[in-house]
């Protein structure tokens, strides 16, 4: 059978799961502007961690300890974040705040961090090809820098378990408002023989659109950032031309490897996930993680009820 058969057995003749993350985050992020004009968008702050630290976090909470930031001009500052400070722990240490120095110390142990740049924004799947000679001919994860999911409903695991079943492309959902598409890359799907997983069902994925007008979206299920590819997408990616945009779409590279027979699966997930791409979902997203922190949460859910309360009662009264 060969790595890519479309009728894969379910014994996966002794193929392994992906041991690299790509995190493509050389993007603009003009969504976010004046903000990331000179600070990168996956720096942000979710209450005292960037974005980007959760999202090494969540590759390494699936057992991945090589990580790829593709990164651009201007963002090199997120490379930083990762290494050492040595001056700072020596202040924290002399000053005896352990809690502080663990925090300050704990992005440079998560994972090896690798990086290279990504010249011209020339699209996502332009970005994800200059993973190649980094991770060669393997499969690899992928994990776009401005989204994440909640730790305890972790989806990268069986997004990876599903990827050495099948040697093909793992792709995640999650469904949206059908007005919404627009805003998405979307799916037709086609039931699964498999299974549910422990966040979410199986489909066979039988095409994508990217940003479709609500009468011509397929279905409602939007791609959600996280993916899991087999080496042949660099191959895929050299032969797709700009699409939407302009841009070289990985939607299309995938697409093009799903007309050549590469199987394509996806899960639905149904679990939460956080989108920090733009003001509102940012919002939400440090809304919510500041009222489930232990340290902070109940002060700030007490405050912020009040405020609700008292914002209320100021509109009831105009
Ligand atoms: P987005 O579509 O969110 O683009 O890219 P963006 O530039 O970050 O933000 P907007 O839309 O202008 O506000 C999805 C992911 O792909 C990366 C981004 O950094 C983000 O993680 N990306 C996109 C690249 O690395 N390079 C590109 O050329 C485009």
């Amino acid at each position: 059978m060969s790595e890519h058969s479309a009728n894969p057995s379910p014994a996966a003749a002794g193929r392994s799961r992906a041991v690299k993350a790509v995190i493509p985050a050389a993007g603009l992020a003009t969504r976010f502007l004046p903000a990331t004009k000179a600070v990168p968008k996956e720096l942000l702050p979710v209450v005292d961690r960037p974005v980007l630290q959760y999202i090494v976090e969540e590759a390494t909470q699936a057992g991945i300890e090589d990580v790829l930031l593709i990164t651009g001009r201007g963002k090199t500052s997120m490379v930083d974040h990762f290494d050492r400070r040595p001056d700072l722990e020596a202040r924290l240490e002399a000053k005896g705040d352990a809690e502080r120095l663990e925090a300050v110390r704990r992005p440079s142990e998560l994972a090896e961090i690798y990086t290279c740049r990504q010249p011209e924004q020339l699209g996502l799947g332009h970005a994800v090809g200059y993973a190649e000679s980094h991770v060669g001919d393997q499969p690899f994860a992928v994990l776009l820098g401005d989204e994440f999911v909640k730790p305890s409903e972790p989806l990268l695991p069986a997004m990876l378990e599903l990827q050495a079943r099948t040697g093909g492309v793992v792709l995640a959902f999650f469904e949206v408002d059908p007005a919404e598409t627009k805003r998405y890359g979307i799916a037709s799907v086609e039931p699964a023989e498999a299974e549910l997983t422990d966040v979410g069902e199986v489909v066979k994925v039988t095409g994508m659109v990217e940003k479709p007008k609500p009468e011509d979206a397929p279905s409602n299920l939007a791609v959600l950032g996280r993916y899991v590819l087999p080496g042949r997408i660099f191959d895929a990616i050299r032969r797709t031309e700009p699409g939407s945009g302009g841009e070289i779409q990985l939607t299309d590279a995938m697409e093009l490897l799903r007309t050549e027979g590469v199987p394509v699966h996806a899960i639905v997930y149904r679990g939460t996930r956080y989108d920090t791409g733009m003001p509102l979902g940012y919002l939400q997203t440090v809304v919510q993680i500041a009222a489930e922190r232990d340290d902070l949460g109940a002060e700030f859910r007490a405050w912020l009820g009040e405020f609700v309360k008292a914002d209320a009662s100021v509109g009831s009264n105009t």
